[in-house]
């Protein structure tokens, strides 16, 4: 059975079958051995230097004569970077381009007009038609299954089959596929082909580390981990998915820890603890604690075979589920959706300037607005703690009241002075949060909000101190966490007990 798909044609492969641009993994060895066996690769370059990106294309070339193309990610590159290594997919003359994560419209039209076949890797519906409609020529359909950095939250299946109802382009599947059944299964929904990132990262031609490779043929079915752990080098909020290791275990320090931890090297290059790095062959250090990637397919990879290997008995298994079911045999069973043990972490990063934004930090204006808010809800804080224990009608809210309000005073003081460090203007305006506590009628009830109000406080500092660079200024933020925390625990207890029955035992 031919599995040549009209897709086949726009990207000039034999079968439908399609190397992810994985970062860092996918080197000119392995597109090479891809292509060379019939399939389409492609290099995975993620903020790579337009030197690598030219040596590893004319590495290719020396390996086969027939098209690939360069992987590239917009929104996690600086735009003189990304310039740069389109400029070098340009002049390389490059059969195609895959884009992910935010569109890059811009990105899209440039490519296409200079005749670069464009790919865009998308994570929803929305986020399909966007593609179509800035030009995409073919679009991958992610499903939450995928290994490395997912962009959506929706499985393979419902996925592809709302995107084949609403674009007109070739459609290609990604995400969990590992094999000839998940090829087979996918080319039946309606995609034109599917592209494999996990697959191809268990071959003897990947750039990962051996290790990384053997942890994945190692693992057990359903073992990956969706997760925001690995953030440092990527927009914050990412996913990935990842096999467990001590960090999603959290054996390691949390983010609140006060300083970026090098744990290994790529060359002169640090790797950091939670950074998304994969351990590569040219890494050494602590691989256990980097970012393991692996598709929901990784538990049915056994063995590291050569990739052309590896493409042939996916063929051959697609052609041979086709045709059983051609015949009337059981259809194969569904792909299995994505993992129940979704922890809901973070892309490759090889760029050598390691500025605030790209190590995962607030940048400074970020981190001033940020500060204020808080300066000005402290001090709303601070003055409604001091309304509290001037009316409290006893000791106890009295003196609860004062520490709370002590406290304020000195959070105030330690944002202010914080402000003053980074030569910004510290607000003086008083949170509105005050208006609101003065509306409500009774000391009790005000006390409850104010513990509302201090959660508040304690939500936001959880999301700032793992981003803080200056380490005496995450210190002191890490202490505002931890005493707003033991505030909080102290006013429940009090506003508990005043509120239990007499007679009855303590919360
Ligand atoms: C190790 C690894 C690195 C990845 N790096 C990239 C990347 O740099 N750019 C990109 O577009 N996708 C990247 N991906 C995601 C793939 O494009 C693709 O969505 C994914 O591999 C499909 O799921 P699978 O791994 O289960 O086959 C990466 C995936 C893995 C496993």
């Amino acid at each position: 059975m031919d599995l040549h798909t009209p897709v086949c044609d726009l990207l000039c492969c034999d079968v439908p079958i399609v190397l992810a641009g994985m970062g860092g993994v996918a080197r000119s060895e392995l597109v090479a051995a891809v292509t060379e066996a019939g399939g389409f690769g492609f290099l995975g370059m993620v903020r790579e230097s337009p030197e690598l990106i030219t040596a590893e294309i004319e590495a290719v070339r020396a390996r086969t004569a027939r098209p690939f193309g360069v992987n590239l990610i917009p929104a996690a590159t600086k735009p003189e970077r990304l310039e740069a290594e389109l400029r070098a997919c340009l002049d390389g003359h490059v059969h195609a381009v895959t884009l992910f994560w935010d569109l890059s419209v811009e990105t899209v039209k440039r490519l296409k007009g200079e005749g670069v076949l464009v790919v865009c890797q998308v994570g929803s519906l929305a986020e399909a038609m966007a593609a179509e409609n800035a030009g995409a020529d073919i679009l991958i359909v992610q499903g939450l299954e995928a290994g490395g950095h997912v962009r959506g939250r929706v499985a393979l299946r419902p996925l592809l089959t709302d995107v084949l109802s609403a674009v007109e382009a070739p459609v290609l599947a990604a995400g969990g596929l590992t094999d000839g059944r998940d090829l087979a299964d996918v080319l039946r929904l309606g995609a034109q082909g599917a592209m494999f990132g996990t697959a191809f990262l268990a071959t003897n031609e990947s750039f990962a580390h051996d290790f990384h490779k053997r942890r994945i043929v190692d693992a057990a079915p359903g073992q990956t981990v969706h997760t925001q752990a690995f953030h440092i080098n990527w927009p914050v909020g990412a996913y990935v998915r990842v096999l467990p290791n001590s960090v999603t275990r959290h054996e390691r320090d949390g983010p609140f820890a006060p300083t970026r931890q090098v744990i290994g090297e790529d060359g002169e290059r640090p790797i950091y603890l939670f950074s998304t790095d994969s351990p590569l062959r040219s890494m050494t250090g602590d691989l256990e604690a980097m970012a393991l990637y692996a598709g929901e397919g990784a538990g049915r990879l056994a063995e590291i075979l050569p990739a052309a290997e590896r493409l042939r008995s996916i063929a051959a298994g697609a052609r041979a589920a086709l045709l059983t079911t051609t015949d009337g045999a059981t259809p194969d069973e569904p792909l299995a959706d994505a993992a129940e043990n979704c922890e809901p972490s973070s892309p490759v990063c090889y760029a050598s300037e390691a500025d605030d934004a790209y190590m995962g930090f607030a940048p400074a204006a970020e981190l001033v607005a940020e500060l204020n808010v808080l300066l000005e809800a402290e001090r709303a804080g601070a003055r409604v703690a001091a309304r509290i224990a001037a009316d409290a009608p006893d000791r106890e809210l009295k003196a609860l009241a004062k520490v709370i309000h002590a406290d304020e005073v000195r959070w105030c003081r330690a944002l202010f002075g914080a402000l003053g460090d980074l030569k910004a203007e510290p607000s003086t305006k008083v949170g509105d949060f005050f208006d609101k506590a003065m509306a409500i009628d009774g000391v009790e009830a005000r006390l409850a909000f104010v513990n509302r109000g201090q959660g508040w406080v304690v939500r936001k500092l959880r999301t700032l101190v793992p981003r803080i660079r200056d380490p005496a200024l995450h210190d002191v933020l890490g202490e505002m966490l931890r005493a707003h925390e033991v505030n909080i625990a102290s006013a429940n207890e009090a506003l508990e007990r005043r509120a239990a029955p007499a007679g009855s035992p303590p919360p």
